[in-house]
């Protein structure tokens, strides 16, 4: 049996990168899938490519800031699935004018208070009664590996985002543990997607970051998509309020080897 038959799952940014990769993996392991994003034909394709190799899936648009957009999105996994089990809050944002705390602008912060933990929590603020009324679920949210320990290189909203994404869902899995609804974070560490394109294209501040990480390498989407996977699945029945840190061993280091 595959891992997720007969599940519903949510998830969130599913148009690109690792929650693009999530969702046809969810898809490949049973669950109807809701692909979420606000850049719609992103979220059109990615359910294109699904039900090409046999999955069920469909496309949301939505901004996960906007609590009626989210509300409505929640809505469209029960009125065409008719439940939810599984959420994967994976939207998120990394300006590049997200920098130190002396020159990070106000409304970059505010954005990405708006997108990366705001959009978090009205994620759940909507899933936790539609999971209720299905029997359970998993909440899966994602934080980084810079919500454990400084970045070298200075990115004060986006730390502090994903620094409250932690925070939240501990406290999230603790009111609801006993409810049938658990609740995770994942920490990845850097992984080749469109988010980190930018950063990585510089030699310079790619070298930066390749230093600190044991394994030698960048992650991959699929490699974040396989720890959402089992956090979502019956697999992780006893895990709840866990930070699962999937970086390479950067948080491990304190150097690394040559
Ligand atoms: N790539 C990394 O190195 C890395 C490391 C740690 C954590 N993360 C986190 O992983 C998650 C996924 O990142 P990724 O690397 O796949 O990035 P990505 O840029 O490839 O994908 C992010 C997706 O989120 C969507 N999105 C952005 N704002 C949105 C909004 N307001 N509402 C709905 N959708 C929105 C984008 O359209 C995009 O499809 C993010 O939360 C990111 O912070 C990434």
């Amino acid at each position: 049996m595959a891992r997720l038959d007969g599940k519903v799952a949510v998830i969130t940014g599913a148009g690109s990168g690792i929650g693009r990769v999530a969702a046809s993996l969810f898809a490949a392991e049973g669950a109807k899938v809701v692909v979420a994003d606000v850049m719609a034909g992103d979220a059109a394709s990615a359910v294109d490519e699904i039900v090409a190799a046999g999955g069920t899936a469909t496309a949301v648009t939505v901004d996960v800031s906007k609590e009626t957009e989210v509300a409505a999105m929640v809505a469209a996994a029960v009125d065409t699935y008719g439940g939810l089990h599984v959420l994967f809050n994976n939207a998120g944002i990394f300006p590049d004018d997200d920098g130190g705390v002396l020159d990070t602008p106000p409304e970059t912060w505010q954005r990405v208070m708006e997108v990366n933990l705001k959009g978090v929590w009205l994620g759940c603020r909507a899933a936790v009664p539609a999971m209720l009324e299905s029997g359970g679920g998993s909440i899966v949210n994602v934080a980084s590996f810079v919500a454990l320990m400084g970045a070298a290189t200075a990115q004060i909203a986006y730390t502090a985002s994903k620094g409250g994404v932690l925070a939240m869902t501990r406290e999230l899995a603790v009111e609801y543990a006993r409810k049938g609804i658990r609740a995770n974070s994942i920490c990845p560490g850097p992984i080749e997607t469109p988010l980190l394109a930018e950063l990585l294209s510089d030699p310079q501040r790619r070298q930066r970051r390749l230093v600190h990480i044991p394994i030698g390498r960048f992650g991959r989407p699929e490699e974040i998509a396989k720890a959402a996977l089992f956090l979502a699945s019956d697999d992780a029945s006893f895990v709840t309020g866990s930070a699962l840190v999937v970086d390479g061993g950067i948080t491990a280091a304190y150097v690394t080897p040559e």
